[in-house]
């Protein structure tokens, strides 16, 4: 993996599920899987989205793995808490799976490319340890996409910054709209992309404290001292930007922000 830029902190535990609840009906709400199949979560986290599919196909045996201890253990707490007998978590890098090829009949990739230095190697081995006409869903978000009212350079600025860090750490935040020719390159058939904007305004209180605030903006102040550090920005600079950013999450704001949903066939 490449530095990991938004770090494992209980801070950020704490919006990748906040950002899985958030979300869940506009990205996840056409996913589920039948009774007896076999999916391979990979990169499942803290258990966010493992949860969510655990739920939606109780038939269906779920195999998550990440390559970091602490999520997975957070990601087992939550399992067990939640009394859902279908997903084991697993300790494994996507770049050599602990599995035979042709072993799953699904595969499901949530926020998890755009941290990778590799990312059509990691959909090449992916797609190896799907059956023949088994399926890949991969969903991605893209920092480009992000546009607000009242706009601002100073909070574009500090966009930017997460964008750059993520670029030198071997990331790529704009992955979203580069999955159709990743997905084709890595050796996938009938790649269909769907884009899901989240479009937040006074009338969805909800969506302004789960995603404006407690998934966009947390993202960003989540980078302050390394975006500072980097000399990308100075820190008064980058504050500025974020109330920026929070004056889009008033009553009168608006936010606007798309991520990708790519569905793929070995
Ligand atoms: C932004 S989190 C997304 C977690 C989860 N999919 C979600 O949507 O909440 C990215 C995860 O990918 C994991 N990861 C990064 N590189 C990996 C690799 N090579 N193998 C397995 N997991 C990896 C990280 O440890 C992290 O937990």
């Amino acid at each position: 993996m490449t530095d990991y830029v938004h770090g494992y902190s209980a801070r950020e535990s704490r919006r990748l599920v906040d950002q899985a609840t958030t979300l869940a009906e506009l990205l996840l709400a056409d996913t589920a899987y039948p009774a007896g199949a076999r999916v391979l979560e990979a990169g499942c986290g803290v258990g966010a989205q493992s949860l969510k599919l655990a739920r939606q196909s109780p038939g269906a045996e779920i195999v998550a793995v990440d390559i970091s201890a602490g999520s997975l253990a957070a990601a087992r707490h939550k399992v067990a808490a939640a009394g859902l007998p279908n997903v084991t978590y697993l300790r494994a890098d996507i770049f050599s799976l602990p599995f035979a090829p042709a072993t799953f009949d699904h595969v499901f990739v949530c926020f998890v490319l755009e941290h990778l230095r590799e990312p059509a190697e990691a959909l090449t081995r992916l797609c190896r340890v799907l059956k023949p006409g088994g399926s890949i869903t991969v969903i991605e978000g893209d920092h480009g996409s992000t546009y607000f009212h009242p706009d601002s350079g100073h909070a574009q600025r500090a966009v930017q910054c997460l964008v750059d860090l993520q670029t030198s750490a071997g990331g790529n935040s704009l992955i979203g709209r580069q999955l159709y020719p990743l997905l084709v390159q890595s050796g996938f058939t009938g790649v269909r992309v769907s884009p899901r904007m989240v479009y937040v305004d006074g009338s969805r209180p909800a969506l302004i404290e789960g995603f404006t605030r407690n998934t966009f903006i947390a993202m960003v102040e989540g980078v302050r001292e390394q975006a500072v550090a980097h000399g990308l920005i100075d820190a008064a600079g980058f504050d500025r930007g974020v109330r920026d950013l929070d004056r889009a999450a008033a009553d009168d704001g608006v936010f606007c922000y798309t991520f990708f949903k790519a569905l793929g066939e070995r």
